[in-house]
């Protein structure tokens, strides 16, 4: 099966068991890139508010920023499919209000799917974005977005009570319409679990092997955070390093008067 194009194709994936790779952007440089790889699918994740913003929690994003940096990634990656995040609070209030966003987010920015977080409580919200034909994915686990209900960021569902709730919520978001499920840090036992018992793919994030596909955030799986290396973490390069010796070579070559060298001067 070549790279994930429709919605159909996450179907197919799961059918044949074929790992779906997902990985989040939030900008055109990387948007790009990512479009020249072979990398399934892109998510815009409310996880800009941490790795763009530098905020500590997803809390503060607004429906905007996500909106202005979805049609930025849309922009990168014309032919990818692309998923945007609804953020807290835009999909809470009333089914009304959840619609004009979804309809904002889908119309403004050109991408395929919105995700948002949480299990039965929105399975009816799920069913109605469904209904209006946006395709839904849902994310269950860490929630980060209900940090300060769970207390922190920590792996959820090792309790034999919120194990079994995780199972049936999973299978509630199949049931109102979700084509695909994020699992967010949960143990790699119940992940499985939840996989074989969906028909609809999952997508994992510190939730072991046996999910139908993996997201990491960009920054994170590029190094570009030193202090940042949670156990479900694999680098696959460390740009904070090279970004910093390159600054400090162009630094010291300025103030060294070695650039600009006659090749970059103008005649
Ligand atoms: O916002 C995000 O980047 C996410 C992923 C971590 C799944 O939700």
């Amino acid at each position: 099966m070549a790279r994930i194009r429709t919605i159909n194709d996450f179907k197919t994936a799961r059918e044949e068991k074929r790992p779906i790779s997902m990985v989040t952007c939030y900008d055109f440089a990387y948007a790009r890139l990512i479009e020249q790889t072979e990398i399934d699918t892109i998510l815009v994740g409310d996880s800009l508010g941490n790795v763009v913003a530098g905020y500590s929690t997803t809390v503060p994003v607004t429906l905007d920023q996500m909106i202005y940096h979805a049609e930025i990634v849309r922009r990168g990656a014309p032919s990818m499919f692309v998923i945007a995040d609804l953020p807290f609070m835009s999909y809470h209030v009333s089914v009304g209000d959840t619609m004009r966003n979804c309809g904002r987010i889908m119309k403004e920015t050109g991408a395929n799917a919105v995700k948002l977080e949480g299990g039965r409580d929105f399975a009816k919200t799920v069913e109605s974005i469904t209904k209006a034909s946006i395709p839904v994915v849902g994310h269950l686990g860490l929630t980060p977005q209900s940090v300060h209900k769970l207390g922190g960021f920590s792996v959820q569902g090792r309790e034999e009570d919120k194990r079994r709730i995780m199972i049936e919520d999973a299978k509630m978001l199949e049931d109102a319409g979700a084509f695909c499920l994020v699992l967010e840090m949960v143990p790699e036992a119940l992940a499985r679990e939840i996989t074989e018992s969906l028909s609809i793919p999952t997508i994992g994030i510190g939730a072991g092997r046996f999910t139908s596909g993996q997201v990491l955030v960009i920054n994170d799986l590029l190094g570009m955070d030193e202090r940042f290396k949670p156990k479900f973490l694999k680098k696959y390069a460390n740009l904070a390093d090279t970004v910093k010796t390159a600054l400090t070579s162009y630094h010291d070559d300025v103030v060294g008067g070695r650039f600009p060298a006659e090749e970059h001067t103008f005649k």
